[in-house]
Parts: structure tokens; C-alpha cells; sequence
């Protein structure tokens, strides 16, 4: 088992590396001493059980949350030690479309992709109204910048919500579950529009998922974490042949016999 690229690929520039990270909350270790890397330019897909520590992972990135120990590396720059003010740079160099998504209810959609513009920048209003159109076109929901969130379907509120990730050109993406709760269909939709966004914008992109054809569509590496650590990192065609049992499991979908027998005890004594 291999935490890097196999051997015979060309070795790409990380612009984000993490270096041995820890992070606790309380008796919980969310990340064990996790060393990653995501090469520029290129679509990484984190996969893993729920409460692994994907998202704390993320978090890490954008210094939302400190580690215990460790560095976490933005090109040259020690995130970890960077102060709050500081952070603001590299929050507008990095978007991040949280896992809950929320755009803020009592905002058109307009206003909520304009949003991050107006904290961020000094462009004008009708350089702002542009942008905002721009970004309703590139995530297909055109014309649709007068309307309130709660008008829209689910899947309509991840598109907007995406542009307004990306509405200051990051130059990396974080995608917390982005087709969580959505259909095939629409998940395939995000998926294209991942894909899309990658072409058009040039990013890098990393995207934490437990939809497995999504996974496969978008990935150009992946990575698999368990407790807190790295299972497996590598090309796609590599998690395909393997036979790890947590892996394949988690492929397959199907839970360890340890994982029924808590089902199990959750429903003696309940009348079904
Ligand atoms: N702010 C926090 N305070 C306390 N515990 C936390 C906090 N954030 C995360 N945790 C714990 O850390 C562990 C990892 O959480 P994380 O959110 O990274 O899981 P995840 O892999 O993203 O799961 P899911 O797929 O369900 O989103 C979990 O046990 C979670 O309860
Ligand atoms: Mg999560």
C-alpha cells in the first residue's frame, strides 16, 4: 500500500501538501498523522467513511482549523502559521463549497454570489452584476439571479452555490460532497460541471465524496482515508484492482459483518 503516485509517474508540483497532520477533538482523532499531496491543475478525489475526517481535512487547507502537529503547506506558504488576517488570501485563492452549502436565505441568488465580491473586492456594481450573470451561465442555470434560494430545487441551490465558490477565480476548489442528496441525473450534472470548471478555469480541484461514479468520472488521482489516515493514494485504475477489503467494500458499498452487528443491536428490543 502506497501513499504516493505509483512508481513510473511523473511527479507533479503539489500547490497543497500536507505534512503529517494530527488534529484531536477531544478523545476523537480525526486526522492521525496524515501526509498528502494534491498536484496542480489536476482533480483529486478524497473518498472514506462517514466521520474518517474528510472534512476536517478540508478545513485544515484554509486554516479553518489548526492541526495539532503537522504543516500544511499552500505552495510556500505555512497555512498553519498563518494569522486570521492572513488567511484572507489564501480564502480568496481557495473556494470552498461546504458540504451544508448554505446560501443565505434572505439574499437573491444574485446577491449571494455577489457576495463574496463585495467583502473581496473593489469592482463596481455593474462590473458585479456581470460577474454574477457570468458565473449563472457557466454553472447552467442562467437568468436566474432575482430569484430567493428557497424557489429552487436542491440541485439548482449546489450550482449557485458553486458559483459563488468560484466567483473570485480561485485558483483551487473544495468540494465537500457536492451530489450528496441529488439524483443521478443531477449528480451527473455536478460531475460534467466539475469537469467543465476544471477546463474553463484551469483549477485544482478537490473533492470529497462518497459517490463512487462520481468519483470515478472526475478523478485523476484518488485518495482513501479510514480513522484519520490514508488508506490508499493513488490513480484511479489502482483502486479499482484492489483488494484491500476496506476498499473494496467501500467500492462495492457493502458493510463488514461488524458494521450489521451494530444495526443489529440498534433494533433488539424495538418492535418492527
Ligand atoms: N468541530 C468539531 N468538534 C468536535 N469534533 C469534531 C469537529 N469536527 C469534526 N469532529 C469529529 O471528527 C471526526 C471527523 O469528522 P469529519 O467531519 O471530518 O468526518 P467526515 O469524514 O467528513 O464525515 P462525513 O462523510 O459524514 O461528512 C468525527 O468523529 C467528528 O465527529
Ligand atoms: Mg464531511
Amino acid at each position: 500500500m502506497s501513499e504516493r503516485t505509483p512508481s513510473g509517474s511523473t511527479p507533479e508540483t503539489p500547490i497543497i501538501r500536507l505534512e503529517s497532520v494530527s488534529k484531536s477533538f477531544g478523545s476523537i482523532q480525526a486526522l492521525d498523522d496524515i501526509s498528502l499531496e494534491f498536484p496542480t491543475g489536476r482533480t483529486t478525489v478524497v473518498l472514506g467513511p462517514s466521520g474518517c475526517g474528510k472534512s476536517v481535512m478540508l478545513k485544515h487547507i484554509i486554516g479553518l482549523l489548526r492541526p495539532d502537529r503537522g504543516k500544511v503547506w499552500f505552495q510556500s506558504q505555512r497555512v498553519d502559521q498563518l494569522r486570521e488576517h492572513e488567511l484572507v488570501d489564501i480564502r480568496r485563492r481557495v473556494g470552498f463549497l461546504f458540504q451544508q452549502g448554505a446560501l443565505f436565505d434572505s439574499m437573491t441568488v444574485g446577491q449571494n454570489i455577489a457576495f463574496p465580491l463585495r467583502e473581496h473586492t473593489s469592482i463596481s456594481r455593474p462590473d458585479r452584476f456581470k460577474r454574477v450573470d457570468r458565473m449563472l451561465e457557466l454553472v447552467g442555470v442562467p437568468g436566474t439571479a432575482h430569484r430567493m434560494p428557497a424557489e429552487l430545487s436542491g440541485g439548482q441551490r449546489k450550482r449557485i452555490a458553486l458559483a459563488r465558490s468560484i466567483v473570485l477565480e480561485p485558483e483551487v476548489i473544495l468540494y465537500d460532497e457536492p451530489t450528496t442528496g441529488l439524483d443521478p441525473i443531477r449528480s451527473d450534472v455536478i460531475a460534467q460541471l466539475i469537469l467543465r470548471l476544471q477546463d474553463t478555469l484551469s483549477l485544482t480541484s478537490i473533492v470529497v465524496t462518497h459517490d463512487i461514479q462520481t468519483a470515478f468520472k472526475i478523478a485523476d488521482t484518488m485518495v482513501m482515508m479510514n480513522n484519520g489516515r490514508i488508506l490508499m493514494s493513488g490513480a484511479p485504475e489502482l483502486f479499482e484492482a484492489s483488494d484491500d477489503e476496506v476498499i473494496r467494500r467501500f467500492l462495492d458499498g457493502q458493510a463488514s459483518p461488524e458494521e450489521l452487528g451494530e444495526l443489529t443491536d440498534s433494533f433488539q428490543g424495538t418492535d418492527l
